[in-house]
């Protein structure tokens, strides 16, 4: 079997995300299902706010990484959390810059899956996220994957140790990584 290559984005710029946290738990669950997966955390990124000029003079080795692994990806989960009613800036800004790949045969993540993840803090949060997320996929080509999923209560998911201790959000998670691996095998071949 070939291998399937997926690439999970997001997080946010707080030192101890929970969306990265989440993003964490879900690339885990992609690779038990034998996927190779690359993790990229947006606040390591450290990209300026967009602009073409700033794209153009970027020299950001991580950046580099991330675009080459994007182009060799068979699929993606996106994570973001949710400000004010949809995407962080931070998120989006990430995405900007995918702006990289509009040049591309073909461009952006054409006809790859992507998984989404939206996480806010209150009780039935996310909703309008995942919705912008999922128009941000679209707008790159790419096909949302329909098990994305809008999560509440963000911060209060988790242990002590880090650990996601929410068995309803852990079902939810394991299906979109079933879901999304997949999807990524079948749009490959
Ligand atoms: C600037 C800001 C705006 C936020 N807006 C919302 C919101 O509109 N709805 C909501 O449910 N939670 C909102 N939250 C809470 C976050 O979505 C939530 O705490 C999330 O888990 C943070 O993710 P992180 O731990 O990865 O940083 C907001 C938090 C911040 C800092």
């Amino acid at each position: 079997m070939k291998k399937i290559n997926i690439v999970c984005l997001g997080g946010s710029m707080e030192q101890k995300s929970s969306t990265l946290a989440v993003l964490k738990y879900a690339s885990a669950s992609l690779k038990e299902l034998g996927a190779e997966v690359y993790v990229s955390d947006i606040r390591t990124l450290e990209l300026p706010v967009f602009s073409y000029k700033a794209l153009r003079s970027l020299r950001n080795r991580k950046f580099t990484e991330l675009v080459k692994k994007i182009k060799n990806a068979d699929g993606f989960i996106f994570a973001s959390p949710e400000y004010h009613g949809s995407v962080s800036s931070a998120f989006k800004n990430v995405i900007d810059y995918l702006e990289v790949l509009s040049k591309e045969t073909p461009p952006y993540l054409s006809l790859k899956p992507v998984g989404c993840i939206a996480l806010g803090g209150a009780e039935n949060a996310g909703y309008a996220t995942l919705s912008a997320m999922i128009s941000i996929v679209h707008n790159l080509r790419g096909v949302a994957a329909p098990n994305s999923l809008a999560i509440g209560y963000g911060s209060s998911l988790f242990d002590n140790k880090g650990n996601l201790k929410s068995e309803v959000i852990i079902k939810r998670v394991n299906r979109l990584s079933d879901e999304l691996f997949l999807l990524a095998k079948r749009l490959k071949d």
